[in-house]
């Protein structure tokens, strides 16, 4: 099966590591403290655990691996600033990579409890303002190549 395949069938496990979360710190309104904060990281390990777990049990199901990689590294960042493992560039796998700037993309034109949905316009220069710092530069540059798609998908959701 080709990469965008698994990424588009697995990639809604990206939080499952969140069910390993406590209620008190994911329904807290306001904003998490330090010790919080690294509680909450460790959605993407336990995340990573689990459907490494199911793939040993499931070895033909080799499209957990990369569910397995996209729970564990969608919090990396291109510069090395992310989580859980501080990976930079060319050695955070490639399907994170990509689903990295969906993930924030989705964040950003969504509506949430603390904020009204952004317009594509304000999504797309946030996630410019991070091309080669947040997001590799490249699903950046692949983005803006087919941003008119991005804008359909989000219509399409939100009808
Ligand atoms: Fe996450």
């Amino acid at each position: 099966m080709r990469l965008v395949e698994n990424i588009f069938l697995t990639s809604s496990l990206h939080d499952i590591g969140k069910v390993g979360i406590p209620d008190y710190i994911l329904l807290k309104p306001g904003r998490l403290d330090d010790k919080e904060f690294s509680i909450m990281k460790s959605h993407t390990v336990i995340g990573f655990e689990t459907l490494e777990e199911a793939l040993q049990k499931t070895p033909e199901a080799s499209y957990l691996h990369v569910a397995a990689e996209i729970a564990r590294h969608h919090h990396e960042k291109f510069d090395g600033s992310g989580y859980p493992d501080g990976l930079s560039g060319d050695r955070i796998p490639v399907a994170s990579r990509i689903f990295a700037l969906s993930d924030v993309y989705d964040a950003l034109v969504s509506k949430r409890p603390y904020k009204e949905p952004f317009t594509h316009d304000r999504a797309r220069s946030i996630i410019f303002e991070g091309r080669g710092n947040h997001f590799d530069p490249m699903v950046v540059d692949a983005f803006l190549a087919c941003e008119q798609r991005f804008i359909e998908v989000c219509e399409h959701y939100r009808s």
